[in-house]
C-alpha cells in the first residue's frame, strides 16, 4: 500500500517513514526541505535498506503535488508538512496561515481529484490552548494563543467538515503532545534549523558545550519543583501511533482527534536531571522569568488511543534522553 508522507524529511516524519517501511507498507516523500536538510532521506534508506521515492515539492505549488498522485496510486496520506514555530508564527502570521492552511487545502484538493480520502493529520496538543484541564481529553473545546496553533485548531476544522461534506472520507487527527528522543540508531533525530527554542535541542547544545546554560522558563508555577510540567513522548512511540491510525482508517469513516501522549507528566529539572544521568555531564541552567503564552501543565489522556487504536507510549524519559544523546553526539 502506498503512503504519501508530507514533509518526510522532518523529524517526526522521518521516523514515522522508519516505521511504515519496516511495517510493510510502500512510502512517497514530499517535502520542500525548507526546515531540514534533504539528508534524512539518505539516512532512511541507510536505516531501512531500502530506496524511497521522493519529491522536493511545495505544498502550495498544486500542480506538483497533483503530479504526485497522477504518478503514483496513493491509498493513504499521513501529513506532517507546516512551518512549527511558535515566535516565528507571531512575527510572520501571513506567512504561517498561508503556507499550512492553504497547503493542507492544496493536499486535500489533490487528494480528492485523484480518489484518495484518507489522512492522518500531525495536529498538536497546542490546540487545548490554556484551559488548564489536565489530564488533556479530546472533548474538550479547542483554542490557541498563537498564530501557529490557531493553524492547527483550523485545519482540525477544514478536515471535520471535508469529512462532514463527504462521507467518504477518513481523517484522524492526531494531537501531540511534546515529541523528544531519536532513533536508537542515532542516525536521525531532531536538527532545528538556528537557534532552537525547545527544551531539549537546547538541553542538547549545553551538553554539548554550544551553550553555556539552560534557562529554565519560571520556577514560581504550582508544580512539585515550581518549573513547567509537559508529557514527553519518544518520537519512536510517535511514529507507531501513525501507524496504527492508518490502520484504523482502513476500516473507519469520518473524523476522530486523538491525543498521543504518555499522559504522565514531567518537570524541566526532571528532564534536566535525566539528561545528566544520559550524558554523564552536569547540565547547569538558570532560572529566568516565564516564557509568555506558556502553561504550567500539560499532559494527556491516553485513554482514547488506547481503546480506538490500541496504542499506547513504551519509553519512559530515561530512553528519551539516552536516544536524544546518542543521536546529539553523532550529528
Ligand atoms: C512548544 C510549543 C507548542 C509546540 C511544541 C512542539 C510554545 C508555547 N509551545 O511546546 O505549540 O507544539 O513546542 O514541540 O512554544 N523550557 C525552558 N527553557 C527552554 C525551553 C523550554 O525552561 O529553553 C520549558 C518551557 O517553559 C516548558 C518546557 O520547557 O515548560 C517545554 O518547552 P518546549 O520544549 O518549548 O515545549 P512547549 O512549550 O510545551
Amino acid at each position: 500500500m502506498n503512503v504519501l508522507i508530507t514533509g518526510g524529511n522532518g523529524f517526526i516524519g522521518s521516523h514515522t517513514c522508519v516505521e511504515l517501511i519496516e511495517a510493510g507498507y510502500d512510502v512517497i516523500v514530499m517535502d520542500n526541505l525548507s526546515n531540514s536538510e534533504g539528508e534524512n532521506v539518505k539516512k532512511i534508506e541507510k536505516i531501512t535498506g531500502k530506496k524511497l521515492c521522493f519529491y522536493n515539492t511545495d505544498m502550495l505549488d498544486y500542480s506538483g503535488v497533483d503530479r504526485i498522485f497522477k504518478e503514483n496510486e496513493i491509498s493513504g496520506v499521513i501529513h506532517f508538512a507546516g512551518l512549527k514555530a511558535v515566535g516565528e508564527s507571531v512575527e510572520k502570521p501571513l506567512e504561517y496561515y498561508e503556507n499550512n492552511i492553504t497547503g493542507t487545502i492544496n493536499i486535500c484538493k489533490a487528494m480528492k481529484e485523484n480518489g484518495c480520502k484518507r489522512m492522518v493529520f500531525s495536529s498538536s496538543a497546542t490546540v487545548y490552548g490554556t484551559s488548564g484541564k489536565v489530564p488533556l481529553v479530546e472533548t474538550l473545546p479547542t483554542s490557541a494563543t498563537n498564530p501557529y496553533g490557531f493553524t492547527k485548531v483550523m485545519i482540525e476544522r477544514i478536515l471535520k467538515d471535508l469529512c462532514i461534506a463527504d462521507p467518504e472520507w477518513s481523517v484522524m487527527l492526531l494531537r501531540y503532545f511534546n515529541p523528544i528522543g531519536a532513533h536508537e540508531s542515532g542516525v536521525i533525530g531532531e536538527k532545528p534549523k538556528g537557534m532552537p527554542n525547545n527544551l531539549i535541542p537546547v538541553i542538547s547544545k549545553v551538553a554539548m558545550g554550544e551553550m553555556p546554560y539552560v534557562m529554565v522558563y519560571g520556577n514560581d508555577y504550582n508544580t512539585p519543583d515550581g518549573t513547567g510540567v509537559r508529557d514527553y513522548i519518544h518520537v519512536a512511540d510517535l511514529a507507531v501511533g501513525h501507524i496504527k491510525a492508518m490502520e484504523y482508517l482502513l476500516s473507519h469513516k469520518g473524523s476522530e482527534a486523538v491525543n498521543l501522549g504518555t499522559g504522565k507528566g514531567t518537570s524541566v529539572l526532571e528532564i534536566i536531571k535525566a539528561y545528566e544521568n544520559a550524558c554523564g555531564k552536569e547540565i547547569p541552567y538558570k532560572f529566568v522569568k516565564k516564557r509568555s503564552g506558556d502553561v504550567a501543565v500539560c499532559y494527556a489522556d491516553t485513554t482514547k488511543a488506547k481503546e480506538l487504536l490500541g496504542w499506547e507510549a513504551k519509553f519512559g524519559i530515561e530512553r528519551m534522553c539516552i536516544d536524544s544523546w546518542r543521536f546529539t553526539q553523532k550529528k
